[in-house]
């Protein structure tokens, strides 16, 4: 059951929205477009607001979707692997020669389905940073470190808040690029098309 429920999880995660909607909606490959990424930021760089919100809907689903799945099937444990499962998937895509996205809608999704309010303080803390900054990498990347911290304060269940912290761990390993080029100075800002 576990097993099943894992797979499931994975093969979800792995639906790659943004290059489904670049491929077929538009005729592009999103991986040669913009940061490259296979995400919501990245669609809404290339192909506009709609598209970006769309992906960023249905890839955060992938979350909640995964979280329930694991729910149903064994409890807050098997919950956690599944979302991570999801994750995993999105960002190592079946579909697309294991490449993928950073993981921050699913990731998000996954956490509403868990904890509503860590979502709303810590998007709360995204969107501060991306309207000051305009740079949707850096409110992804501290919104993700401070998650962790959110779920403590919450009081959630400890599966949970072990998933916030190896989710985040795993959102700041895939925006090593990002991070790079914040550092000097190159980082694409939110607004700038390509
Ligand atoms: O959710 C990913 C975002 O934080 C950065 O996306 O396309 O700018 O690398 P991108």
């Amino acid at each position: 059951m576990w097993l099943l429920a894992l797979a499931l999880a994975y093969l979800i995660g792995s639906i790659p929205t943004a290059y489904v909607v670049g491929r077929f909606v538009y005729g592009f490959d999103i991986r040669k477009r913009g940061s490259g990424n296979v995400g919501a930021t990245n669609a809404l760089r290339t192909m506009g607001t709609v598209p970006g919100l769309v992906v960023l809907a249905v890839d955060a689903l992938k979350g909640v979707i995964a979280v329930w799945l694991g729910q149903v099937a064994g409890g807050p444990w098997l919950a956690a692997v599944t979302a991570l499962a999801a994750i995993i998937g999105h960002s190592w895509s079946l579909f697309l020669e294991f490449q993928g996205g950073k993981g921050v809608a699913t990731t998000a999704g996954a956490v509403l389905a868990m904890a509503p309010a860590v979502v709303l303080w810590a998007g709360l803390l995204w969107l501060v940073i991306v309207v000051l900054s305009r740079y949707v990498s850096l409110g992804s990347i501290i919104a993700a470190a401070v998650a962790p911290f959110l779920m403590l304060f919450f009081h959630r269940p400890w599966p949970y808040t072990l998933f916030t912290l190896v989710g985040a761990a795993l959102i700041i390993y895939r925006h090593r690029s990002n991070i790079k080029r914040l550092l000097t100075g190159t980082e694409h800002k939110l607004g700038e098309r390509s």
